[in-house]
């Protein structure tokens, strides 16, 4: 199977998954240091990174292959990703010209750009990256987009493969505290990845983080498909009674969204989501920790649950090494 874009864990059948976690596996144990000796990648970042910007550079390393990364206004032009408007402002270049351009230099190119937050329907849509992915003629790779993050969900997978957590396992994606609103991309490729791989899957939010019913439709369609289930609750005790996995994330307000007053006051009061040690007196005795990182410690997780047994999290991190040597692997050799 060679890939012409990665952009979407739902593009991707439950075995062909499997199959790129195979590749990455053999990568891991029987290293291939020339296999894309001489090809370029490009990597935009319109927003921070810590892990996917340095994982990506050294996946590309591993394989032979080099890469560029450009963070717009940060040493290279601010780009304006607004159609139609008069650029009369900060950003000196406009994507139409310069994601092009960047294309042009490579083999393949990696975007992050993350939700505006404002516009649900326009965030669901995915509006401003496919605007962007229209314009590049390349393989590209979904670095985080405004709903989804393919490529934490593909190392979240092989995390639990490594855990030998069972597919059938109850698997609870449990909305965390944070000091602000954060988008839906981590907890909706998340939820997908756990339906396809056939958990029972709870999401677990208190009033006012429900998750838009178009992420919970495709996740409940991909469960079918592999013979899981889907369900969501705000009732912590029974989502958490035989929990094998915790999924901790923070998220903003969905009821409404975007609304930044709402959002701090329906988050004021559930400071008392954070996951601690107690959070777990009726999971599975070896329920794990998982979180995408970067987590804040005391407000999302506990100090004693992050350093404890656990936690998964320093694992799922390095496996986006991992999977993506073999997303590189698949779209360049
Ligand atoms: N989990 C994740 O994507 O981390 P970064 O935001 O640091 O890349």
């Amino acid at each position: 199977m060679s890939l012409a874009r990665f952009l979407d864990l739902a593009d991707f059948s439950a075995e062909e998954v499997r199959d790129l976690l195979a590749l990455a596996e053999r990568l891991q144990h029987h290293p291939e240091p020339q296999a894309l000796a001489g090809r370029i990648l490009g990597l935009v970042f319109l927003n921070p990174s810590l892990r996917t910007l340095a994982s990506m550079q050294a996946g590309m390393a591993r394989l032979g292959g080099t890469s560029f990364v450009i963070t717009p206004g940060q040493g290279t032009w601010a780009l304006e990703t607004r159609l139609g408007v008069r650029m009369d402002g900060g950003a000196a270049e406009h994507i139409r010209e310069g994601l092009p351009v960047l294309a042009s230099y490579c083999d393949a190119l990696g975007i992050r750009a993350f939700a505006e937050g404002k516009d649900l329907a326009a965030d669901l849509a995915e509006t401003n990256f496919r605007a962007m992915a229209a314009l590049v003629d390349k393989p590209l790779i979904n670095l985080e987009s405004a709903v989804n993050h393919p490529c934490q969900a593909l190392a979240d997978w092989k995390t639990l493969d490594d855990e030998r957590v069972p597919e059938r396992a109850k698997f609870v994606l449990s909305w965390v505290p944070h000091p602000r609103a954060l988008p839906l991309a981590v907890p909706a490729a998340a939820l997908h990845m756990a339906a396809l791989r056939g958990h029972e899957v709870v999401v677990l939010r208190p009033e006012g983080f429900a998750l838009p019913a178009p992420i919970m439709e495709r996740a409940r369609a991909a469960a079918r498909a592999s013979g899981g289930s889907v369900s969501e609750t705000d009732d912590r005790a029974a989502a958490l009674a035989g929990a094998q996995v915790v999924y901790a994330k923070e998220w903003g307000a969905t009821d409404p969204y975007g609304d930044a007053a709402r959002d701090a006051e329906l988050r004021a009061r559930f400071g008392d989501w954070q996951v601690r040690e107690s959070t777990f007196a009726r999971s599975a005795p070896d329920c794990r920790l998982m979180h995408c990182l970067p987590v804040r410690r005391n407000v999302a997780v506990a100090d004693e649950v992050l350093d404890g047994p656990r936690s998964v999290v320093l694992r799922e991190a390095h496996n986006r090494l991992v999977v993506q040597m073999a997303v590189l692997y698949r779209l360049l050799k």
